[in-house]
């Protein structure tokens, strides 16, 4: 394949994954002609400091809503590659925007919102509340009438290992994670001993980099990726030697099946962190497992270790 992609749009660059990816491509500056971003109003105003940031270091700024076509189309005039970081509200707002990048004669590539879990495991996947926008823009995506003109890569990330060791401010604590400053944990699993893959936030921007370095390698397909596979007896093990070797004291484990029981009380009751219950369901269940990750497909870029994901966690909640 001789396409390589030069001119980049990303939505939701400025949202809490898309400033990684963002902060990825710009290491690799020289590769591209152009990185530009469609930002909202909304964005201009609140990010205003990061946008001047962006800006010196070579971003184009392209203000507009994403529901507004016309905006997008012109947007697309040059692009030959979008990626988009687009959060949990917008994923179905999405389906404007592949349309209109089939439609437009520059775009060849489309990534659309995904790092995360994978939403095509299993049979069962289909099913999943959480997984549902998603799968509409995977179908999307594939409808060779709807959208004829578009390669698409699903970048498959697993939970976010930054996120995975902290213990949720919001929700029950046995919905697992841990609290590094007061030495306490929730381990989801009878002894915490269930395998799971994560990926840090910073290593989804390189993953996402080494996929545009390997387009004939990532068109239309799912890439499952990740930085590292543990359990979260592992991760225990690891907060208690950084934190001068002795035993936590407080430490409680929540079996599946207690977990499944939080998950409908949750959906039962509107609560929301319903989905995020959910999705911890499916990553002890083995959800995030695989024979083989994909990152040598894309040259096996150098990513990060459980070491320091605990290490980073400790300096967050001690500064
Ligand atoms: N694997 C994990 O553990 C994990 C964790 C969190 C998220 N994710 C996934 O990562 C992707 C991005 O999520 P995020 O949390 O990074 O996104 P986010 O920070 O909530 O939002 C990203 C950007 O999307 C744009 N946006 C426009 N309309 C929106 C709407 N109606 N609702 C929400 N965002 C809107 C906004 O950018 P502008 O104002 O510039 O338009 C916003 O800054 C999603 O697919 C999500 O499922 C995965």
């Amino acid at each position: 394949m001789s396409f390589k992609p030069r001119n980049l749009l990303l939505f939701g660059a400025t949202g809490q994954i898309g400033a990684f990816i963002l902060d990825a491509l710009l290491s690799a500056r020289d590769e591209f002609e152009r990185i530009a971003i469609f930002t909202s109003q909304n964005t201009v105003e609140t990010k205003a400091d990061s946008l001047v940031r962006l800006k010196k270091n070579g971003v184009e700024i392209i203000v507009g809503e994403i529901s507004d076509e016309e905006a997008v189309g012109k947007a697309y005039e040059g692009i030959d590659t979008v990626i988009s970081a687009v959060g949990r509200g917008a994923i179905l707002a999405q389906i404007p925007l592949i349309r209109l990048a089939s439609a437009a004669p520059s775009v060849k590539w489309f990534l659309p919102s995904e790092y995360g879990t994978d939403i095509a495991y299993s049979p069962a996947s289909a099913y999943e509340k959480p997984h549902q926008g998603k799968l509409k823009i995977r179908a999307y995506l594939e409808n060779k009438i709807e959208v004829p003109h578009l390669a698409y890569t699903y970048v498959v990330t697993g939970p976010y290992a930054d996120m995975y060791v902290y213990l949720l401010g919001e929700g029950p604590r046995a919905v697992g994670g841990w609290d590094a400053k007061e030495k306490k944990s929730t381990l989801v699993g009878e002894k915490g001993e269930g395998r799971v893959s994560l990926t840090t936030m910073k290593d989804v921007g390189t993953l996402v980099l080494a996929t545009l370095r390997h387009p004939a390698e990532s068109w239309n397909r799912a890439l499952k990726v990740n930085s590292f596979t543990t359990t979260p007896a592992a991760i225990q093990a690891e907060f208690e030697r950084q934190t001068g070797g002795e035993r936590w004291t407080d430490v409680t484990y929540t079996s599946l099946p207690e977990l499944r029981t939080l998950e409908n009380q949750a959906w039962e009751s509107g609560a929301p962190t319903a989905p995020l219950i959910t999705l911890r369901r499916i990553w002890a269940e083995g959800g995030t497992l695989y024979e083989k990750r994909d990152n040598a497909m894309i040259g096996e870029p150098p990513v990060q270790t459980l070491e320091e994901v605990v290490a980073q966690e400790l300096q967050r909640v001690n500064s």
